[in-house]
């Protein structure tokens, strides 16, 4: 038996409540996790209160990550006792995730945790961390590197920024963090960034093509602020885009793709550099923490 946080939705209505479950009701995949830690994500709090349509699939276990041991395994790749991690992939949405004592999942959605790192690092980092780092594997892929000028942050108090700014600055960028909390400008000098950024600046419709400030950025927010954010980067440059937390609307010109041949990337946990990553994740340090996702304690 185990306990798992269940989400049901009948003619009784929407529910989400702790259950005692047997191994039995678990769904089908070729590794079951112990489950020792999993994030409060944004999505979970949707998810347990039915405030958005993120459970596409009823009873359901929510819980978009988890870190934990393999209890026994049917992948070529994972035995018994084998610590792991999973960000993504529809669990807690369409499979049975994160939010529970046991999880069945299937193999090739894990990552193995790397030594040095517990599973409850693993999740203080979470799916918020997890996104920040391929937003910077997607830069590095398009050959931008630390000499090559500032790298802008979006969102920077966020979830995604907060993680974003302390990854990059710990791999040498320069890092300019904007934000509508100046009064955090602390914080984020101490996560790592090196100029702060009225937000303001950004996000209102603006021009096609900017002054030059920036050889990169890591975008949260969508709409006008990555509009400027491409207007605003260096020829050549590149902007991993990863959120929507301004909203939907992306009224973007293409002068800055054109004209400066600037890249808009996309990220995509089914990369196959990912199949590979086994160090991906950096440890915070004490001192200034990165944010849970949306301020959230793991
Ligand atoms: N967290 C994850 O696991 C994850 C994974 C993949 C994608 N995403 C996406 O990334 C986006 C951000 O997620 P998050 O977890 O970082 O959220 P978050 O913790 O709520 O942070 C978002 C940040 O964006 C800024 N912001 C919020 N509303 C804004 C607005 N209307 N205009 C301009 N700036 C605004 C704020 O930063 P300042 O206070 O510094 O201005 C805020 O702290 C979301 O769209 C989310 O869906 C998140």
């Amino acid at each position: 038996m185990f306990t798992a946080i269940v989400t049901d939705k009948d003619e009784s209505g929407y529910r989400s409540e702790l259950r005692e479950l047997s191994e039995q009701d678990l769904p089908d995949g070729d590794v079951t996790v112990r489950v020792a830690y999993s994030t409060l994500n944004y999505k979970d709090g949707l998810a347990i209160t039915g405030k958005g349509p993120v459970v596409r699939r009823f009873p359901m276990v929510p819980g978009i990550d988890l870190a934990g041991v393999v209890e026994s395994s049917d992948h070529p790749s994972y035995s018994p006792g084998d610590r792991v991690v999973l960000n993504g992939w529809g669990v807690g949405e369409t499979h049975w995730g994160g939010l529970a004592q046991l999880a069945r999942l299937q193999g090739d959605w894990l990552v193995p945790l790397p030594d040095g790192l517990s599973e409850q690092q693993a999740m203080a980092i979470g799916t918020a961390g997890y996104t920040a780092m391929l937003c910077l594997m997607a830069l590095e892929r398009h050959g931008i590197t630390p000499g090559d000028g500032d790298v802008l942050v979006t969102g920077a108090n966020g979830g995604v920024g907060s993680f974003a700014i302390s990854l990059l600055s710990r791999h040498g960028y320069s890092v300019i963090a904007a934000t509508g909390r100046p009064e955090e400008g602390d914080y984020l000098r101490q996560l790592g960034a090196t100029s702060i950024l009225d937000r303001a600046e950004l996000s209102e419709p603006g021009r096609p093509l900017a002054k030059e400030r920036w050889v990169a950025a890591i975008d949260s927010l969508g709409s006008h602020t990555l509009a400027n954010v491409c207007a605003g980067t260096r020829a050549e440059g590149a902007v991993a885009a990863c959120g929507m937390a301004q909203g939907m609307d992306l009224p973007a010109t293409v002068a800055p793709f054109i004209l400066r041949g600037v890249s808009l990337l996309g990220i995509q946990q089914r990369h196959p550099a990912l199949r590979h990553a086994r160090h991906g994740l950096a440890a915070t340090e004490p001192g200034a923490r990165p944010r849970s996702p949306r301020g959230d304690q793991p």
